[in-house]
């Protein structure tokens, strides 16, 4: 190391471009990170002081010209504490959501529809949209406050991001201040890497002996999320504006108005930017930036839509992940031939039997795919779940030439068998009857396309993958207990981890026994230590965290989420779950009657606490819990909160589905039919029976008008 970055040689700040900027910041702030290194950890100071202290002001001198390059991660902020080993919270004040996708031009037309259904618009009502290219990249937040950067989060599950701050200052495409943004500003976008730079990014990570990105998402995903602010700099990262979160006053009345503001603002839009006055102008954009999307030197994956009427998109919100105002239009999957070289069946937390090929490796879309899914015994065997034939009928055999695809990030399919080039020896796959792990029956209910495991929690790759989903990110994300250490815990004979509830009673069991944790290979009195304090950490755990993490069939992480705002409390959810039965009784009904709950989910969720020893197992964990109350947004305030409510009649200014997820946001429960247990009956013109039925309980009945004025417009 030598102190010739500031030597005086070095070119006037004044007269640097941004890059060459970026590239000298990072050279020296990695030189300044050494040399801290050195002086602090190692004792072992490898620079003078002086040569030190000339680096940092170079570094300040080029923050100053550069303040985008001025991140909470640089060395001229540091005040000598180590930085925090992962990113700290960011609850997102407007979720971030993800888009429903189309994969032909029906789906689109049907999308179309949909939002002139909800709408109440006739067919040949003018609507306009938004079409431009879908990023692939990694989403990010931007908040600015009196017009400076104050926060940048990734997307994380939608309600709770990452900080990377100090990273999203490196980009140059994001502005560190704003002329003329409201108060608060949450501007919304893609960080993304060019095909260029990432070609550049993997020749030097060769060189370095580093390992290289399979693709230019990946590169960039793992480029902004790195602790050390400087690795960020020194990668090119770009980022387009598409969307906004907060905000204390509207951009414009319109998509593309608003677009064109972040734009004038200072931010990189997506030149192809269209706005159609249709579905036929949507999809002749798609075919427009199709046709341009080899040559625009980043990846795209598709096609977005988004209706470009600001009002409407308020009235149209949103499901429990996705806005109803947009959709993307997704471009065909990639395509290759391999081998297939085996079938293998994995067994999943549910018990589902899934077979895996392993394929002879090959490149498609630029990823090296060794792995597809086969789905279940009928997709092997060339039928769907219904009996139709796919693939025009063709199996597929161990031995075959198989066609491989992939579409955006999801695992490998397999699209087409080669029946010229079977092998003679290839016979039809026989799919097993017995779980491979534990030997028990593995059997398949009428109506399901899978065979699941009968054994339960006996089996052990049930219970174990159950154990990995319990400690995975969205649930009790524990650090330190990853899916590694939960296999080698379930295999411990002397400090098992086979159920959720053993993961509290580690610490106290491992106390008792003679050989301790910390003499263990892989650990230390340090990460004993660490590892008991992180469980002891998540004793106390939100609702929603809670009820995903206890891996009950079709409960992802929204559904759970949906079940802790209504339910509130573990107590309130445990005596509804326990007191209702699958199809009948009041606790069902209510169940049902969550907006998000279907029929199939809410007897999983039943199931669950009926089962004798699943349900024992969640009560032995639970004791050992203080489960938090979930918070139930967007209610407070609202004069319907907890209401239930009937519509009937036709209504003039919404729609029924309109009206029902407008009711649901504010807390009301919306019902089909009057009873004892109704609030208020809303009656347009042409009510009858049930309006008759509401005066003959006594019930509150008023017009739609007046459900406006109650409900704050
Ligand atoms: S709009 C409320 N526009 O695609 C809607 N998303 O698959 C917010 N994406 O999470 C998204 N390009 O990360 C929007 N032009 C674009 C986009 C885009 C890429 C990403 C985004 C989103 C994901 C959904």
């Amino acid at each position: 190391m030598s102190g010739g970055a500031v030597n005086g040689a070095e070119e006037a700040v004044d007269r640097l471009t941004i890059e060459a900027a970026r590239t000298e910041w990072a050279r020296i702030a990695a030189e300044v990170a050494r040399a801290n290194k050195a002086y602090h950890t190692e004792d072992a100071p490898e620079i003078s002081d002086a040569d030190y202290d000339a680096l940092k002001r170079r570094l300040q001198a080029i923050e100053a010209r550069f303040p985008g390059l001025a991140s909470a991660g640089s060395p001229t902020q540091a005040v000598g504490a180590a930085p925090s080993e992962t990113f700290a919270k960011v609850a997102h004040r407007v979720r971030m959501l993800s888009l429903e996708n189309a994969f032909d031009e029906a789906e689109v037309r049907e999308f179309d529809d949909r939002v002139r259904r909800y709408l109440n618009l006739p067919a040949d009502a003018p609507l306009d949209y938004t079409a431009e290219p879908k990023i692939d990249g990694l989403s990010l937040s931007l908040r600015y406050e009196e017009g400076v950067l104050v926060q940048a989060a990734t997307r994380g599950d939608g309600e709770t991001g990452e900080n990377v701050t100090g990273n999203a200052r490196t980009i140059a495409d994001i502005p560190e201040r704003l002329d003329g943004a409201p108060g608060v500003l949450e501007v919304r976008g893609e960080v993304y890497m060019s095909h260029a730079d990432f070609a550049a990014l993997n020749a030097r990570q060769v060189e370095a002996g580093a390992k290289t990105f399979a693709n230019p998402r990946n590169a960039a995903a793992g480029s902004l999320r790195q602790l050390d602010a400087a690795i960020t700099a020194a990668r090119p990262l770009r980022f387009f504006a598409y969307a906004w979160g907060e905000l204390s006053a509207p951009l414009d009345g319109t998509q593309k108005g608003a677009i064109d503001r972040l734009a004038a603002l200072g931010f990189a839009t997506n030149p192809l930017t269209r706005l159609c006055d249709g579905p036929d102008a949507v999809l002749a954009s798609y075919r427009e930036i199709e046709q341009k999307r080899a040559t625009l030197g980043y990846d795209i994956d598709g096609v977005v839509y988004k209706v470009n009427d600001l009002a409407y998109q308020a009235r149209l919100g949103f499901r429990s992940t996705t806005p109803r105002w947009a959709i993307a239009h997704k471009f065909p999957a990639e395509l290759a031939w391999t081998r297939l070289e085996a079938i293998d069946i994995q067994v999943g937390r549910t018990g589902a039997l899934s077979p895996v090929a392993r394929l002879t490796p090959v490149t498609v879309g630029g990823v090296v795919v060794s792995n597809a899914t086969l789905h279940n015994e009928d997709y092997i065997a060339g039928r769907s779940a219904s009996g139709e034939e796919i693939r025009g009928g063709k199996d597929i055999r161990v031995g075959d030439w198989v066609q491989v695809y992939r579409a955006g990030d999801v695992i490998p399919k397999i699209a087409d068998v080669d029946l010229s080039q079977r092998p003679e020896e290839a016979v039809p796959y026989v799919f097993p009857t017995v779980c491979p792990e534990c030997g028990s029956d593995a059997v398949r209910e009428e109506g399901d396309a899978v065979r699941r495991c009968t054994g339960g929690l006996i089996c052990p790759a049930q219970a174990v993958e159950k154990l990995k989903h319990f400690v995975s990110r969205g649930a009790f994300d524990i650090e330190g207990l990853g899916a590694k250490q939960i296999e080698m815990f379930f295999a411990d004979p002397d400090l098992p981890i086979r159920e959720p509830a053993d993961i509290f009673t580690l610490q106290a069991r491992d106390a008792a026994n003679l050989t301790k944790l910390e003499n263990r290979d892989g650990f230390g009195e340090k990460s004993a230590g660490n590892l008991f304090r992180a469980i002891e950490d998540r004793r106390k755990i939100g609702l929603g965290r809670l009820i995903f993490a206890l891996g009950i069939r079709h409960v992802g992480e929204s559904a759970a989420n949906l079940l802790a705002r209504n339910y509130g409390s573990w107590a309130a959810f445990e005596a509804a779950m326990t007191a209702a039965a699958v199809g009948e009784g009041p606790e069902w009904e209510a169940l049902n009657a969550i907006d998000g709950v279907g029929a199939v989910l809410a007897a999983s969720v039943v199931n669950a606490f009926h089962q004798a020893a699943e349900r024992a197992s969640i009560d032995r964990l639970v004791a050992h819990l203080d489960v938090q109350e979930a918070a139930r947004p967007q209610t407070e305030g609202s004069p319907v909160a907890g209401k239930t409510v009937v519509f009937t009649g036709t209504l003039e200014k919404m729609t029924r589905a309109e009206a029902k997820a407008r009711a649901e946001a504010l807390g009301a429960k919306v019902a089909g039919s009057v009873s004892a247990k109704t609030d208020l009956v809303v009656a347009g013109p042409g009510a009858g029976s049930k309006a008759k039925q509401a005066e003959a309980l006594g019930i509150e009945i008023i017009d739609e008008d007046a459900w406006l004025r109650l409900i704050g417009g």
